[in-house]
């Protein structure tokens, strides 16, 4: 089984798919894998480093698509809107596809993917349990996202982060306040904690309280619940409008005496939550910043321009999308971590093991056969669904 990765094409993408540490795994594990060269130029890893790990340089993205079986990507097209779709014309019919999908984007985008005959799998619809976790590329990029997010604010900010007792006199720490306590939530609040701030946090989930008061966050109680507010693999539930109405009257005073909010709330498939609005920034201290992590999906700010930094009633609010890919090292080094597990998992004895009795497989499966298999992505865009038999 041959594994390809192509240079991202993504304008501004500067992850790859596999580092280098992860290539002696999966020649052990029986895979053979090709790089297109310099795709890891821009995440710090040579081609020197792939070839002498095991890996096989082939100098055009073409020739990547026409040796591997299977291509494996960070933003393949559907996740990359942008020039994704000159991918289209590279892949066969039976070639299998792994990265990021975005499988709740665009049915015309999936459609398209489907109908090159690719057997996709997307990586966001990886199930929450144990046994995928060494395979969650979503935690991954969040992790990631929370981190850097926290450090943009620290350097938009005119302020010190940490208290510091001086001859100048006593600095008071910078407090930063996190609306949405998941995975990039707590390493939000992780990272402003590490920089001497004091973090609090909100979630609508109330299993977040004790993940937050364990790193050291002050948990925001809300007199207000979420009906059936998480589902089984652990995502937030949309709520009614009139729900998220009261969470802006309460949050009201809390954003206002912030100096720094990072709100993280998204629903899977949906528009987020707006949670902060004009009213609220209108009362936010002059200086104070905002990073909205929802704004590719709309953003939780009422102002978030999707990936522009923008200046409101004094207030810088950063809606930069992509966040991942300004620590390329690391984010592909975790993703290709992700990746590997994942291939591993789904290749038994040279070939492709679609076993629908596996979760994980059953899971992520996209398209297959030139149509979209998927039961979840096949219900979201009320498409019938298929007998069993075809979808894994
Ligand atoms: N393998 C696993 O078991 C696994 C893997 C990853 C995450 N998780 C868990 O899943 C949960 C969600 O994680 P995520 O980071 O992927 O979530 P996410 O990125 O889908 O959402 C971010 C956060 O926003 C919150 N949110 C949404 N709407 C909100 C609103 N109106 N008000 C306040 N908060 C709102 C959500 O509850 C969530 O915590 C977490 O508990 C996480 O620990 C489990």
């Amino acid at each position: 089984m041959i594994v390809g990765v192509p240079r991202e094409i993504y304008p501004g993408e500067r992850r790859v798919a596999l580092d280098p540490s992860v290539i002696p795994g999966l020649v052990k594990a029986g895979f053979e894998v090709v790089i297109e060269a310099r795709a890891g130029v821009e995440s710090g890893y040579l081609d020197e480093e792939y070839a002498a790990k095991g890996a096989r340089i082939l100098p055009a993205r073409a020739a990547v698509f026409a040796t591997a079986d299977i291509i494996v990507q960070v933003l393949c097209f559907g996740s990359n809107d942008k020039n994704g779709r000159v991918d289209l014309g590279l892949f066969r019919p039976g070639q299998a596809l792994a990265g990021f999908l975005r499988p709740l984007g665009s049915i015309e985008a999936t459609r398209d993917l489907a109908a090159t005959g690719v057997t996709s799998f997307a990586v966001e619809l990886m199930p929450r349990s144990t046994r995928a976790q060494s395979m969650d590329a979503l935690s991954s990029m969040a992790t990631i996202c929370g981190y850097k997010s926290v450090l943009m604010a620290a350097e938009l900010s005119p302020r010190l982060f940490p208290m510091l007792i001086t001859a100048a006199g006593t600095i008071t720490a910078a407090r930063v306040f996190i609306i949405g306590a998941g995975v990039a939530g707590l390493q939000a609040i992780a990272t402003a904690r590490r920089l001497g701030a004091v973090a609090s946090a909100y979630d609508m989930r109330p299993a977040s309280k004790e993940q937050v008061q364990s790193l050291g966050g002050r948990f925001v109680e809300l007199p207000i619940e979420a009906t059936d507010a998480q589902d089984k693999q652990g995502y937030a539930r949309a709520q009614d409008e009139s729900f998220y109405a009261k969470q802006r009257e309460l949050l009201g005073n809390v954003v206002a005496e912030s100096d720094v909010v990072i709100s993280t709330a998204v629903i899977p498939g949906k528009r987020s939550p707006i949670l902060i609005t004009e009213d609220m920034v209108r009362r936010m201290h002059p200086g104070s910043v905002i990073v909205d992590l929802a704004s590719e999906r709309g953003g939780n700010c009422e102002l978030t321009k999707p990936d522009e930094i923008i200046e409101a009633h004094g207030v810088t609010i950063v809606g930069k999308i992509n966040l991942a890919t300004s620590v390329p090292y690391h984010a592909s080094r975790m993703y290709a971590r992700n990746i590997s597990a994942f291939l591993t998992h789904l290749v038994k004895d040279g070939k492709l093991n679609l076993d629908p009795e596996d979760d994980i497989v059953r899971g992520t499966l996209l398209t297959r056969d030139g149509e979209i298999v998927n039961p979840q992505v096949r219900q979201f865009y009320s498409l019938p669904a298929l007998e069993p038999q075809r979808t894994a």
